[in-house]
Order: structure tokens, then sequence, then C-alpha cells
């Protein structure tokens, strides 16, 4: 570990230029830069952790001793005061007075806690992530976080991967757009706002392939693959203007992304001419050593600076080695000074160099605003999915006596999702509040808890049996705990453990109708459930909201909108399965004995408790030539008795092209309210070379003359692509 350096002036003189708050940014990092030492480099290129980390899986030492010149640090406090004894450190302490990096896991909020991504994605709305996203930042900026390590926009087709629960889902172009509205909520039009952080798009690239589902392991990606399934949403968060990156941990057929010189300098710094800086995941530089590409933490160290990796987040390489590695001429002083300029140049986006510190707030000033509640709200009522809903049996009639029962009912705790930040369980409201609240005569509710999360203990089904008899529906609230996703946390099943299964089958024997709902932080195996449950509600880990959207959504006050951004499948086994899957050479053979080949529920599913109807397509062509524009346009009615949202999902089809592509691609997607008779049109402005083109393996864009199909729900348009 490098000494702390004693405080020299800077020669007298008293107004450096990159302490000039007028002078342009460039200008500011090179003159810094200009008068670094190498240590002091080197530092700049570190983060560590500041007090406590709470994360159970990075089991790192605590640093105790902090120099006042490292680069940042992870902050797990929700008080600036710690960050501002660091701050001043750092700013009066050091020679050159750098101040430090905060940066703080903020997923899905910071204390007012929104539904995880993968739910939010179900949304269709990103307008509304970016609101909530700019609450998070807020909240974060305001506690001194200035850096968060979100979005997570790794693709994910694999619903045992823990981490599915952190991305939005299984498309590459849905991931993409909610990337760029959560880039421009944490971002927005400038950093230096005091209600804004710098964005970090992770984990750069492919981590979603983790073989069977298993957390940290190795990803088989074809190049191929991996311009059309893993770079898209990356691409579209750098043109976004996301200031970082973060390297992952998976071994991309047999190049480590964070040893990856490709993903991390060709593409992202050359091609797409990225500015800011890439940190690894936490230990990712030692972990080279694990993955086999290095013998030593030197030679990890070497090999990911090297790639293209800027700052190294507390495997404690880069502060130990680079300084040894640049006097043994292995790392050229140029590469050095680039990584620290894009280390810099983010700082002084931040504006840390003429506000280092966070201004003294109250929580009651930053935490839980009203306005913060509401977006949250919104948006975890717009994430339901109505799964399920046989002979309308939702919305309940005005009388209904209600039984609820499971593990979900009144637990608060795991509607959190996994990465709450600051969340509180007391910040939550429980499904079985979320109906008291909205059921006011309160002889209408009973409840049980009828059999934990897990486990063997059937002693509570009697009394669960018992509420359910005495009533006229049964609310069933089946799901996950907010640990059984996220890092580090797969499952080898997608099915929910026996004794939920088991509880559900006992109380179908009351003749009672079911309305089962799930909390959980990955696509579901239903198969058993389905066939017992006259309604099914998915309402995902919503966050504080918790029980408030399905308490409407059972009473009627709020109509669901959201559809899937992820596939349902019919069982575990039929994993990998996504909607856009490669053409099948048969497609009428080649499927399963034992079971159906296709999925519960597929991407896009979603009920309404209203109904709409697609008109025909019309474009303003249905023969174009390249450079052309072209439009499609679509009505819709909404023919139902209640006014309702529809998102209508815009796919295409290439049948025939050089190289095969899967049977369809979604290419934009819009949201509309449409009221109870009315119809709205729905327009896509088409882009030939982005929708109709494809990748090659290198990222190479082509457009190829031939027939396409544009296609929404039932409908289709066949366009003609002449030379
Ligand atoms: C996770 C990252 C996270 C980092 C810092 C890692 O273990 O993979 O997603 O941002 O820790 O907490």
């Amino acid at each position: 570990m490098l000494h702390p350096y004693r405080i020299t002036d800077l020669g007298g003189e008293k107004n450096p230029l990159y302490k000039d708050p007028k002078a342009p940014i460039e200008e500011r990092v090179n003159d810094l830069v200009a008068r670094m030492t190498l240590e002091e480099k080197v530092l700049q290129l570190n983060q560590y952790t500041l007090g406590r980390n709470n994360n159970v899986n990075n089991m790192g030492e605590e640093v105790k001793k902090l120099p006042a010149e490292i680069g940042s640090v992870i902050y797990f406090d929700t008080d600036a005061e710690l960050r501002n004894g660091l701050q001043r450190k750092a700013m009066e302490e050091s020679r050159l007075g750098i101040p430090v990096l905060f940066g703080y896991d903020v997923i899905h909020g910071f204390r007012t806690v929104y539904p995880i991504s993968l739910g939010q994605a179900c949304s269709w709305n990103p307008g509304l992530v970016e609101q909530a996203c700019a609450v998070a930042a807020q909240e974060a900026r305001m506690s001194g976080v200035d850096w968060t390590f979100s979005p997570m926009i790794d693709v994910a087709h694999d619903g045992r991967w823990g981490r599915v629960a952190e991305g939005y889902g299984e498309d590459p172009y849905t991931n993409g757009v909610f990337c760029v509205a959560s880039v421009k909520g944490y971002q927005g039009d400038t950093l230096a706002d005091e209600r804004r952080v710098a964005a970090c798009l992770k984990h750069y690239v492919g981590y979603g392939a983790s073989e069977a589902g298993r957390d940290y392991v190795y990803t088989e990606i074809s190049k191929q693959t991996l311009w059309d399934t893993y770079m898209l949403p990356y691409e579209m968060g750098v043109k976004a203007g996301a200031v970082t990156l973060m390297s992952a941990f998976n071994d991309i057929s047999g190049v480590p992304a964070s040893a990856n010189r490709y993903t991390m300098t060709e593409i992202l710094k050359d091609r797409w001419k990225h500015d800011g800086f890439v940190v690894s995941d936490w230990g990712a530089v030692e972990q080279l050593v694990n993955q086999g590409v290095a013998s030593s933490k030197k030679e990890a160290s070497l090999k990911a600076f090297q790639a293209g990796m800027e700052m190294d987040m507390m495997s404690h390489g880069y502060d130990k080695y680079l300084a040894d590695l640049l006097k043994e001429g292995k790392i050229p002083e140029e590469r050095l000074n680039d990584a620290v300029r894009r280390v810099l140049r983010v700082k002084f986006r931040l504006g840390l160099f003429d506000n280092p510190y966070t201004k003294k707030s109250t929580e009651e000033e930053r935490f839980l605003l009203p306005s913060s509640l509401e977006i949250a709200g919104k948006l975890a009522e717009e994430s339901v999915v109505l799964l399920k809903n046989e002979d309308n049996v939702l919305p309940l009639s005005a009388s209904a006596k209600i039984a609820v029962i499971g593990p979900i009912g009144k637990n608060k705790w795991n509607l959190l999702g996994s990465w709450s930040g600051h969340g509180r369980d007391g910040d939550v409201v429980s499904v079985y509040e979320g109906l008291e609240a909205e059921f006011k005569d309160k002889s209408r509710l009973l409840y049980a808890k009828g059999c934990d999360f897990e486990g063997e203990d059937e002693s509570g089904f009697a009394e669960a049996v018992a509420v359910a008899k005495q009533s006229d529906v049964i609310l069933l609230c089946l799901g996950e705990k907010k640990t059984w996703s996220g890092e580090n946390a797969s499952r080898s099943t997608l099915a929910l453990p026996q004794i939920q299964e088991k509880l559900a089958m006992e109380l179908q024997k009351t003749g009672k109708p079911i309305i089962l709902l799930l909390s959980n932080g990955r696509p579901l195996e239903l198969n058993r459930l389905e066939p017992v449950s006259k309604a099914i509600v998915e309402i995902w880990q919503p966050g504080v909201a918790g029980g408030k959207p399905i308490a409407g959504i059972l009473s009627g006050r709020i109509n669901p909108s959201g559809k899937l951004a992820i596939t349902f499948p019919y069982s575990t086994g039929q994993i990998p399965i996504y909607y856009n899957q490669r053409k099948s050479g048969r497609s009428h053979q080649g499927f399963y004995q034992d079971i159906t080949s296709k999925p519960l529920y597929p991407f896009g599913h979603g009920l309404s408790y209203t109904e709409f109807e697609y008109g025909a397509i019309t474009p303003s062509a249905t023969v174009v030539k390249r450079g052309e524009k072209l439009t499609v346009e679509v009505p819709v009615t909404n023919v139902g008795e209640r006014d309702g949202a529809e998102t209508v999902l815009w796919f295409i089809s290439d049948p025939y092209s050089s190289i095969t592509r899967p049977v369809k691609e979604l290419k934009f997607f819009d949201k509309q309210l449409i009221k109870a008779g009315d119809t709205k049109v729905f327009r896509f402005d088409v882009d030939l070379e982005r929708d109709f083109g494809f990748v090659d393996e290198n990222g190479k864009r082509f457009l190829e003359a031939g027939e396409y199909y544009i296609m929404v729900k039932d409908r289709k348009v066949k366009i003609e692509l002449v030379d």
C-alpha cells in the first residue's frame, strides 16, 4: 500500500488552472494530470470501502486507513457526515486537493424503494422509470453519494440466475430503452446538479449468459451472439451519456470480461468514443487469477489495465502494482495518463472540485417525500402483470369476503427485493395493510399465514383452510424471499418450494376460488399452481408501495396494464426459452415428449380488465428503398367498459437473410391510455438500417434487400426493401 504524502505547496501558485471553475473541463483535467506524481495518479485508479460494507457476498477487508488521495470509495451510509469528513481530508490534506468520488449500489431506490428492474420493465413505461431514478438520485446525492452502480442491463434467458431480478428481462432492445431512461433519470441534464448522480452501466458484458444460471461462472457467447443479444443496451446507454461502466465477473468464451481488450477498448473507447471510465466489479481484478488468465495479482492488474479497465474495486491490485509495472516499462505512461484523465473528467463533470461537500439536510427533507412515494406507487402499479383471469373473477365483487393466506400476506421485508439500498420494512405497505386501506369494511378480511416460504411445517394448513371456508375468495399470497434473487442467489428450479404448492392444493379442496398473488424476483414455474388458480397476479418485489397496487387491482380501482418482459416457461426444463430464439429447421417437430414445448406465459403476455382490438397496420409505403422513411400505424380500440392502458409491442421479422435471424425481434414499444370506447392510433417510425438491418459478429450493420414483416399482436404487414 502506498503511504499518504506530505502536503507540499503548489510552488507558490495560488490559483492553478484546474481549480478555476470557469475553465473548460478538458483544460482543467490536463492541467491537473500534468501536476500529478506517479503515486497520486495510481491512487486515483482505486476504489476502497468507507466504513462497513453491506454486501454479504463481498468479503474484502475493510480498509481502515484511507489515503487522502484515494480515487473513490464505496460509501454505505445514509448521512453525509462520514463522507464530508473524508472529503475534507482529501481537499485539505492532500497535496493537490482532488475530491473523492463516492459510489453506492442505488439499484431500485435509495430509501424510497421502488420495484425491482424486472418488474419495472413490465410497466413498459420508461418515462416513469426515469422519474423513479431521478428520485433515487436525489435521495442518494443528498445523502453523500455521487455515483450509482446502476443500471444493470444484462439480458438474461435463465431465470435460475438470481440477477435476472436486476435487469430488464430477456430482450436487448427493452434493456436498452430502460437503460436510457435510467441514465437520464440518474444523470439529468448536468451531473453537477446537486440532485443527480453518475450512472454505471453494468456488468459489461455478457454476465447474463451465466452457465446453468450459476453466478460468477463461465459464459459461452459467440461473437455473433455477443453483438445481437448483449451489446445493444450498452451501446444505447453509452450514447445516452452514461459516464461509467462496470466490467463483469464472467469469462466470455475464454477472455474474461475484466481482461477483455476487445470490449473495453476496441469497442467502448475506440468505436463508441466513451470518454468516462470502467470500474471493475468487486475483486474482479484478482479474480482473473482464479479464472486462470493470470498467475499473480500483478499479472492480473497488468492484463485488466491494459485491456481498458481504469478503476480497481477492492482487489488492491492497482494500488500495489501499477507503479512498478510502469517503472518496468510494461505500461506506457500515456495509458496511465489516459486512465487518470477519464476518472478526473467524471469528477469535474460532477462538479466535485467546486462543490466537494454534501449539504446538511434532514431525513425528512430527503427521503420518502410525498412526490417520491407517488412515483414509486405508480411504478409498482404499472409493473403488476395480470397473468390469468378466468371468468373475469377479478375485480372482486364489492361485498366479497377475502381470506388472505400465505407467507407474503403480511410480510414487508421481502417485498423490498434484493439490493434494496437503505429501504426499511417499516416503510413498506404489506398486502394485508393495503387491503385494509382499500376495503374500509374490515370484516371482509380474514388472515392466516398457512405456511412459511420454505420448510416442511404444515401445522398452519388447518387454520388456513378454516379461514378459507369462511370466505368467498382466497387471496393466496405466495412467492420468494428477497434473498433468493440478486447476486449469488441462484436457484435450481423456478418452482416455488413444495410447502407453498401443497398449501395451494389443500386450499383448492375447499372449492373456494383462488386468486394467486405472486411476489418474486424471477419468472416462476407455475404449471401446478395455474390449474388451481382462477386468477394469477404477478406483483414482483414492488418496494415500499407493497400491497397498495394489488389492493386497487382487486377492488377494480386500478386496471392492470403490465406485460411480461420475460418468458414464464411451462417448466424449468425448458430453459433457455425466450421469444426471440432463432428459427428451427423443423418448426413442426423437435418438441419435448413429456411436456409442451410452449411457455406457460410468453414474453409480452399480460391481461387487462378491458379488451383492446387492433385494426389493420397501415404502412406509409409497402415498397421502400434504403435511406427512405417508413412509418407504420395501427389503430387500437378499447372495446370494453373500462378505461385502460395498452402497450403496443412492434416486432419485425426478416424471413430470409444471409445470416439466420430470430423468429421476431422487438424494435419499438409505446404505451397509451385508451378510454372505454375510444380508439388511439399507435405509430412507429421505422429506421430501416436500425430496425430491418442486422449486425454481424463484429457489430457491423447490414441492411439487405428483400421482404420484411412488421407485426403487432395478431396483425402483420409485409414491406419490401428494394435496392
Ligand atoms: C456486484 C456489483 C456491485 C458491486 C459493489 C458486486 O459484487 O456484482 O453489482 O455493484 O458488488 O457492491
